[in-house]
């Protein structure tokens, strides 16, 4: 038996699978954002350990014997979030998560310096790890003096399971402190937010042992003394590895809070200025790109508490079949964006709103702006040397339907949409404990998932979204002059 925990934006999940990859059972716990300021995004770490203790009581309640046959534990996680320990492991503010923009002058500025982008691959975007604590050493200088170890959110969680500070080479990645090309912490990177190897976890590679559980959790739980808790990954790397997105070539997209378009690499091949994402991957050896936008999901969701309907009941409205685009546009920018614009201060916008605009004009505005958006990534990437002409799509937006034709429309791809889709970093995340604990290869572990359907481009309508994406993209300068 195998575990793997993601511990998202929105909730922490515990899919515990068996040695053949079949999914046993799971649980999961719900978890909110405070936003204290416009364009701050943050969580309580004590949160995600009470999260983590209710799931592991429904699974040790639910599965007992599977519980107490476990060989290895597997961590997923939001990323780039900056939670700060003192010496005793407790947590000295609430974590600032990926989403928080408040540090995008600190990350200019570390983006400016020469050996930064060079040495990391991808631009210091305000969301990553590093800028934060340059804001933090600007604004609570006590709580930044009393910092032992700054952690990455799964890191916290495995502070709390192993007793071990270790993070994994995808995770860092986003940080703007590790050296991507090489996989270890970079002192200049560190030295520009004053801080030294001493105040990071160390490294392992995503599939190898990390640390193991200890005892008092162990007895607490029902597990078997010394169970393996692998390095992991940060989400996107974990989905992939779920997905078994891992050879040159391989893409997914997820719908999840974030929208993500992720190819996976056998080389390092970094390309800051498109505003893709460079990353190691959670395997040795193996890089990968992303183009990330901070809302995907988030944006269907912001509306529909707006409209106090749940989103499914909004996109289940919109019926089956494909419209042409409608005249109104949406620019998901609710709290910023990263790739391709890299801009903390833009803010979403509904343009061209007329009399004949009712709900369901409006949700799909949002559907195709959020598609569009996609497209940007798609570009990105293609900048970055990587064409993506087909992809498989994991996140809870893949629900709609009416979305996924939506986007195999605008990106022009066919999307695959995998049987274990909807439990995004926790399969991956327990694939790779199976690899950590010599249950099985990298090869016979990550294996690509069997596709339940297929969605291909609505070619009739490509010529009329082709045109209405030209108009998209031609409101951002407009929106920014603003
Ligand atoms: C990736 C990113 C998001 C978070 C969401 O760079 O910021 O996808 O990982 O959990």
């Amino acid at each position: 038996m195998y575990l793997g925990l993601d511990l998202g934006t929105s909730g922490l999940k515990g899919l515990l699978i068996d040695g053949d990859q079949r999914v046993v059972g799971s649980a999961t716990a719900a978890l909110s954002v405070v936003r204290p300021k416009d364009g701050w995004s943050e969580q309580k770490p004590e949160a995600w350990i009470s999260a983590c203790r209710s799931v592991l009581a429904g699974l040790s309640h639910g599965y007992p014997k599977e519980m107490a046959a476990l060989r290895g534990i597997g961590l997923s996680g939001q990323m780039h979030g900056a939670t700060l320990v003192d010496r005793k492991g407790r947590a000295i503010r609430p974590a600032i998560l990926w989403n928080d923009t408040r540090a995008h002058a600190e990350a200019a500025a570390l983006d400016a310096l020469p050996f930064m982008r060079d040495v990391t691959g991808s631009i210091v975007f305000p969301g990553f790890t590093a800028p934060k604590l340059n804001w933090l050493r600007g604004h609570e200088r006590p709580a930044f003096d009393r910092i032992d170890k700054v952690l990455l959110p799964k890191d916290f969680l495995r502070l709390w399971l192993t007793g071990d500070a270790v993070s994994e080479m995808s995770d860092a990645s986003g940080t703007s402190w590790l050296d991507v090309r090489r996989r270890s912490w970079s002192d200049d990177a560190l030295a520009a937010t004053g801080l030294t190897r001493d105040h990071m976890p160390a490294l392992v590679e995503g599939s190898e042992v990390s640390g193991t559980v200890r005892a008092a959790l162990a007895e607490e739980f029902g597990l078997p003394a010394g169970v393996r808790v692998a390095g992991g990954g940060g989400d996107n790397a974990a989905s992939a590895i779920g997905t078994g997105v891992v050879g040159e070539g391989d893409a997914f997209l997820s719908l999840g809070t974030s929208g993500v378009l992720f190819a996976a690499n056998d080389g390092y091949r970094p390309n800051p200025a498109s505003a893709v994402h460079t990353f190691c991957h959670a395997l040795p050896g193996k890089w990968h790109q992303m183009g990330v936008i901070l809302a995907a999901s988030d944006a269907l969701n912001w509306f529909s508490g707006i409209l106090q309907t749940p989103a499914h009941d909004l996109t289940a409205a919109l019926g089956a079949n494909l419209q042409p685009p409608g005249r109104t546009r949406f620019l998901p920018y609710l709290g910023g964006e990263r790739t391709p614009h890299n801009d903390a201060t833009i803010r979403a916008g509904f343009v061209g709103l007329s009399h004949a605009d009712d709900r369901n004009a409006l949700v799909r505005a949002v559907l195709e702006g959020v598609a569009f958006a996609f497209r940007d990534c798609q570009e990105a990437l293609s900048a970055a040397g990587t064409r993506i002409g087909q992809c498989l799509a994991v996140g809870g937006g893949t629900r709609s339907d009416y979305w996924l034709k939506l986007l195999a429309t605008v990106l022009n791809v066919r999307i695959e949409l995998p049987e274990n889709g909807e439990h995004g970093g926790s399969f991956g995340a327990a694939r790779l404990a199976i690899i950590a604990s010599g249950g099985a290869t990298v090869a016979e572990a990550c294996t690509k998932p069997p596709i339940a359907r297929t969605i291909e481009p609505d070619l009739a309508s490509s010529e009329a979204f082709q045109a209405a994406y030209e108009d998209y993209r031609a409101l951002y300068p407009a929106l920014k002059a603003l």
